[in-house]
C-alpha cells in the first residue's frame, strides 16, 4: 500500500500533497468553537457560515466544489495584460494550466503554493480560523517573484458574499438579495440583510457579513467593487470578472444596494523585485451586533497579529490532537490517529450538517450522536462532563422517547427539526452506556442520584416542573422499550434504529440487534444498582407500572399482547404528566425485577434468532419477516445484527467465534479485508427501509461503515478476540491511508464505497468509537469504578520492530503515559503481566494475569506529578 495522494511532513498530523488539487472533492475543515465552520478545497473553493441562516459564502455539496464558480478568488494583473488567477480560478485555463500546485496542511491551516513560471510569480495561501474564537476566517496570500525581473501587479481579492441562509438557495434567490444594503467600508465591505426571509414569519436580521481586507503596509484597497453585477460585468463571471479582464475602476454613480453581494478589493500598484515578496490579508466575518465588523477586524489588522493568531490556532488544534498521543511500531498510524482524536471535536462544532458532503440537517446533532461523541470527550477529562451529561438528560421525554436534534452548546433541545414525527428505537440505548463510561472513569455513581427534568416541560398539576434522577430517567428508557414488542417479542424498530436507512417498517418492524442492547442495558442498571446500594430507590409513582414482578399481577413476558397492554397503561398515566406522587421501591426488588426482565429477553434472543447458518438475524421488516439466513438462494446477514449480540455479551464464545468466521465469509472484502455493513440483497426492501434503494456497496446499503465497523472491533475485543478485533480496525486504518484510493485527507471517514473511496470525511461517530477502543480496549487502559484498569489487548504484530509501544491519556486528572513491552513477542492470551512500576517504582511483580487492577486512591497517591509514566512488561 502506497499513499500516492499526500505525506506526512512531521510528527504533529501535517501534510504535503502535489496532486490534491486534482481531486474535485477534497475539502478541509476550517473552524472554531463560536461556532465558525468553513470548508476549503485546495483552489479555496467552499463555504463558510455560522448556522444554517447565516452563510457568509454560498452553501456549498460536495458537488458543488467543483461545479461552483464561487471561490475565494484573489486576481492578478500585470500590465498589460496577464491575468492570473492566484487560486487557479479562472475560465482562462491556460494561464493557469502550468500553474505547480503543492498543499500543505495540518491542524487546522491550510497553505496553497502556486507558482506559474509565465506569470513570473508564486503565490503562497494559508487559511485558518482562529482558535481564540472570532468568527472570522482569514487567509494570507503571499506573492513572490520567481522571475528574473522586476514585476508591477495589482492585486484584487474577490469574495463573492452571500450572506444568507441555506435555505434561500432556491427559496427566493432574487428576492433575498433585494434585502442586502451594502456598506463600502474603508478596508472592505460589510452586508447587513434588511430581514431574516422566511414567509412564516420574517424578522429583522441582526447579522452583518463583512470581507475586509490590507497589504503588508496595513493599506487599506485603493478601489472597491461591492456587487457581482460590477464586479463580474454583463458578459463576466466570478471566472472571468469583467473589472479584471477591461480593467475596469468602480463606477461610483453605479446603484449598489438590494444587489448580490462582493468584496472585489483591488489594491494599489506593488512592485516586486526577484525573489521579493508581499503580502496581503484578507478577513472574512460574521458578526451580530455585539461585535461590530471594524472590532473584530482590529484584533487581525496587522501581519504580526495574523501570524500571532496562525500559531496559536496551530498550537491550540495540537493540544487537542494530543490528548490521547500514541507511540506506536507505525509512525504514519500514529500521525493519522492525531486526526481522529480530533473528530468528535470537529463534530461538536459542525455538528452533522456543515461540511461539504453533510448537505442535509440544519444544525445541531442527533440524540445518539451526542451521547457517542461524548465516549471520546468524556475520556480527557470526565470530571468536568458531569453536568453535562445531567443536562443531555433532560432531553428524554417521560414516555421514553427524546428530542432529537440538540443544539450546539447541548442546551436546546429540539423535538425534531424537520417537523417529523418519528422514533428511533436506539436512543434509549446510548444515555447508560456514556453514563456507564463516565462513572467507570469517575467512580462517581452518586451521579445516578442526580436529579434533572424531562423533555417538554413536564409540568405537574400544581405548575411545578417535575425533575427526577438520572437513575430514573435511564430506568424510563429502558423499561418502556422493553414492553414496546412487536409479534415476535422482539423490541419494534419504530423510525428506525442505529441505522437511519431501516426507515420504512414503522408499523411491524423490529430490531434483534437493539433488543440485545437493552437487555445488556438492564442488566448494568442491576450492577450499578448493586454498587449503588441504596436500600430505597424513589421514582415517580406511574413507572411502578411498569416494574410488573413488584405487583400482585407479574406478566407473562412471553405474551407480546401483555407487554403492549401494560405499556399502554403506563403511557396513559403519563398522557399529561407525571402526578407528582413518588413510590419508594426497596434496591434489591429493583434488582430482582430488571434481572427478571434482561435475563428474558436475552434468553428469547438466544433461543429463537441464533440461525443455522451460524450467526444471529438482526431484524423482522414491517411484513414480519425475518431479514437475515438464507433467502431466495442467497445468504442475507447483517454487520449490525451480529456487532450487538457480541457488544451485550448475548452470543457464547463458541457463537462469536462462528459469528466472526461467517462475517469473514460473507461481509468481508478479500482485497482489504474489510468488513461490508451487509451482504447484497440484490432487491430493494421497501418493507425495510430506504438504505436498500441506495445502490449496493455506498453508505447504509453495504458500504464499509466505519461507525459499525469499529463497533464491531469494540465488541470483538470487549470479549477477548483480540487477533479478530485488530483485523477489523487494521483493515480501517489501511483503507484510510491507502489515500491513493481512498482519495481523502487524514480522518476516519462515515464509509468507504465499492471502490475503496473515503466518503463524509470528518464528522463521524466512528471516530469516537475508535478513540475508546484504541484506549480502553487495544491498550486496555480504562476505569473500572475510579480505579484504573490496565488490560492489553496487543498482539505480537503491534511490536515487530520496536521494544515497545505507549498511549498517553489523562487519568484521574493526572497525564499518564502507559508503556507496554513484550520482548518475547507474545500475542494477547499467550502473555501475562510480569511487572508494572509507575515513575520508576514497581507496583507490582510477577502478576499471573493479563489485567491488572491500580486502586484509585493508591495511584493518585503514588501519581504525584503531571506528567506520569506506566511502564508495563508482557511475557
Ligand atoms: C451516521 C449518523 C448516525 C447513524 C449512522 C447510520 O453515522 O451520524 O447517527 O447511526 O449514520 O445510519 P456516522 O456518520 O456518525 O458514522
Amino acid at each position: 500500500m502506497k499513499n500516492t495522494l499526500w505525506r506526512f511532513i512531521d510528527d504533529k498530523g501535517a501534510f504535503a500533497s502535489d496532486n490534491a488539487h486534482r481531486i474535485n472533492t477534497l475539502y478541509f475543515p476550517l473552524c472554531n468553537g463560536y461556532p465558525f465552520m468553513s470548508s476549503v478545497t485546495p483552489d479555496l473553493h467552499g463555504d463558510i457560515k455560522t448556522g444554517n441562516d447565516t452563510f457568509l459564502l454560498e452553501p456549498a455539496s460536495r458537488i458543488d466544489l467543483s461545479n461552483s464558480k464561487v471561490s475565494r478568488n484573489f486576481w492578478i494583473h500585470i500590465n498589460p495584460d496577464k491575468i492570473w488567477s492566484a487560486t487557479g480560478v479562472s475560465k482562462d485555463l491556460s494561464a493557469i494550466k502550468n500553474d505547480r500546485v503543492n498543499l500543505k496542511a495540518g491542524l487546522l491551516w491550510q497553505e496553497i503554493t502556486r507558482q506559474n513560471r509565465n506569470i513570473g510569480l508564486q503565490s503562497k495561501i494559508t487559511s485558518f480560523v482562529p482558535a481564540s474564537g472570532e468568527p472570522v476566517e482569514i487567509m494570507l496570500v503571499t506573492i513572490t517573484n520567481i522571475s528574473g525581473l522586476e514585476l508591477k501587479f495589482t492585486a484584487t481579492a474577490a469574495i463573492p458574499i452571500y450572506g444568507r441562509s441555506a435555505d434561500n438557495l432556491r427559496d427566493h434567490r432574487h428576492v433575498t438579495s433585494l434585502l442586502n444594503r451594502l456598506q463600502v467600508e474603508r478596508f472592505g465591505v460589510a452586508v447587513t440583510p434588511t430581514l431574516l426571509f422566511d414567509e412564516n414569519s420574517h424578522k429583522k436580521n441582526q447579522t452583518t457579513y463583512f470581507v475586509f481586507a490590507f497589504d503588508e503596509d496595513e493599506g487599506a484597497p485603493e478601489y472597491i467593487y461591492p456587487t457581482q453585477e460590477e464586479f463580474c460585468g454583463e458578459g463576466g463571471d466570478l471566472e472571468t470578472p469583467e473589472v479584471i479582464y477591461r480593467d475596469l475602476l468602480p463606477d461610483a454613480n453605479k446603484r449598489t444596494q438590494g444587489k448580490e453581494a462582493m468584496a472585489g478589493l483591488r489594491f494599489r500598484e506593488k512592485k516586486l523585485k526577484h525573489q521579493e515578496s508581499i503580502s496581503f490579508t484578507i478577513i472574512m466575518g460574521i458578526t451580530t451586533q455585539k461585535d461590530s465588523p471594524k472590532t473584530l477586524f482590529s484584533k487581525f489588522d496587522r501581519l504580526d497579529k495574523v501570524r500571532r493568531s496562525l500559531d496559536l490556532t496551530s498550537e491550540f488544534w495540537q493540544d487537542q490532537s494530543s490528548k490521547i498521543k500514541l507511540e506506536t511500531n507505525n509512525a504514519s498510524f500514529d500521525n493519522w490517529f492525531r486526526w481522529v482524536s480530533i473528530q468528535p471535536l470537529l463534530r461538536k462544532i459542525f455538528g452533522c450538517s456543515f461540511l461539504p458532503d453533510f448537505d442535509y440537517g440544519k444544525g445541531g446533532r442527533g440524540w445518539r450522536d451526542l451521547w457517542q461523541d461524548c465516549l471520546s470527550l468524556l475520556l480527557d477529562n470526565p470530571e468536568e462532563a458531569r453536568d453535562l451529561l445531567s443536562n443531555n438528560f433532560s432531553g428524554v421525554r417521560i414516555d421514553g422517547s427524546n428530542a432529537t436534534i440538540i443544539g450546539q452548546n447541548g442546551g436546546e433541545f429540539i423535538a425534531d427539526r424537520n417537523n417529523i414525527s418519528r422514533v428511533w428505537m436506539d436512543h434509549g440505548v446510548w444515555p447508560l452506556v456514556t453514563t456507564l463510561l463516565y462513572i467507570h472513569q469517575t467512580g462517581d455513581i452518586k451521579i445516578l442520584l442526580q436529579k434533572t427534568g424531562y423533555f417538554n416541560d413536564n409540568r405537574l398539576s400544581r405548575g411545578k416542573i417535575y425533575q427526577g434522577t438520572i437513575l430514573e430517567h435511564i430506568l424510563v428508557e429502558n423499561l418502556t422499550q422493553f414492553f414496546n414488542v412487536g409479534r415476535h417479542n422482539i423490541i419494534r424498530l419504530q423510525g428506525a434504529d442505529w441505522n437511519d436507512g431501516l426507515d420504512m417498517a414503522r408499523e411491524n418492524g423490529e430490531s434483534v440487534a437493539f433488543s440485545s442492547m437493552y437487555a445488556k442495558n438492564l442488566d448494568n442498571i442491576c450492577e450499578l444498582l448493586l454498587k449503588l446500594g441504596q436500600e430505597k430507590i424513589f421514582i415517580f409513582k406511574e413507572l411502578a407500572i411498569l416494574l410488573d414482578t413488584l405487583s400482585n399481577k407479574p406478566i407473562d413476558y412471553s405474551s407480546v399482547g401483555a407487554k403492549q397492554k401494560l405499556l399502554n397503561k403506563y403511557l396513559n398515566a403519563v398522557n399529561t404528566a407525571p402526578c407528582g406522587q413518588v413510590a419508594t421501591i426497596p434496591g434489591n426488588r429493583l434488582i430482582d425485577d430488571l434481572k427478571r426482565k434482561s435475563c428474558w429477553l436475552s434468553g428469547h434472543i438466544r433461543k429463537d434468532e441464533w440461525l443455522r447458518g451460524g450467526f444471529f438475524n438482526g431484524y423482522y421488516d414491517n411484513e414480519g419477516k425475518r431479514l437475515e439466513g438464507k433467502s431466495g438462494g442467497i445468504t442475507r446477514m447483517t454487520l449490525t445484527g451480529q456487532t450487538f449480540a457480541i457488544l451485550s455479551g448475548i452470543s457464547t464464545d463458541s457463537q462469536t467465534k462462528s459469528i466472526y468466521e461467517k462475517a469473514s465469509l460473507y461481509l468481508k472484502d478479500k482485497e482489504s479485508g474489510a468488513f461490508h455493513l451487509n451482504t447484497d440483497f440484490k432487491k430493494e426492501l421497501h418493507a425495510l427501509g430506504r438504505a436498500f434503494s441506495f445502490s449496493y456497496g455506498e453508505k447504509e446499503n453495504g458500504a464499509f461503515f466505519n461507525h459499525m465497523s469499529v463497533m464491531f472491533g469494540y465488541s470483538l475485543y470487549s470479549r477477548g478476540f483480540a487477533k479478530e478485533g485488530f483485523e477489523v480496525l487494521d483493515s480501517i486504518s489501511r483503507m484510510a491511508l491507502d489515500a491513493g484510493t481512498s482519495k481523502i485527507y487524514p480522518n476516519l471517514p462515515e464509509y468507504f464505497n465499492a471502490d475503496g473511496r473515503g466518503m463524509y470525511s470528518y464528522l463521524t461517530g466512528s471516530a469516537s468509537w475508535y478513540v475508546l477502543t484504541l484506549l480502553t480496549q487495544v491498550f486496555g487502559v480504562r476505569g473500572v469504578y475510579g480505579d484504573l484498569m490496565l488490560e492489553p489487548k496487543l498482539n505480537a504484530e503491534q511490536f515487530k520492530n520496536t521494544k515497545e509501544i505507549s498511549i498517553t491519556a489523562n487519568f484521574a486528572q493526572k497525564r499518564i503515559r502507559v508503556i507496554y513491552s513484550n520482548p518475547l513477542q507474545k500475542d494477547f492470551g499467550k502473555y501475562s503481566i510480569k511487572k508494572i512500576s509507575l515513575n520508576n517504582k514497581i507496583i507490582a511483580n510477577d502478576i499471573n494475569s493479563c489485567r491488572y487492577l491500580f486502586p484509585r486512591k493508591k495511584f493518585l497517591s503514588l501519581a504525584a506529578k503531571n506528567h506520569n509514566m506506566i511502564e508495563v512488561n508482557l511475557g
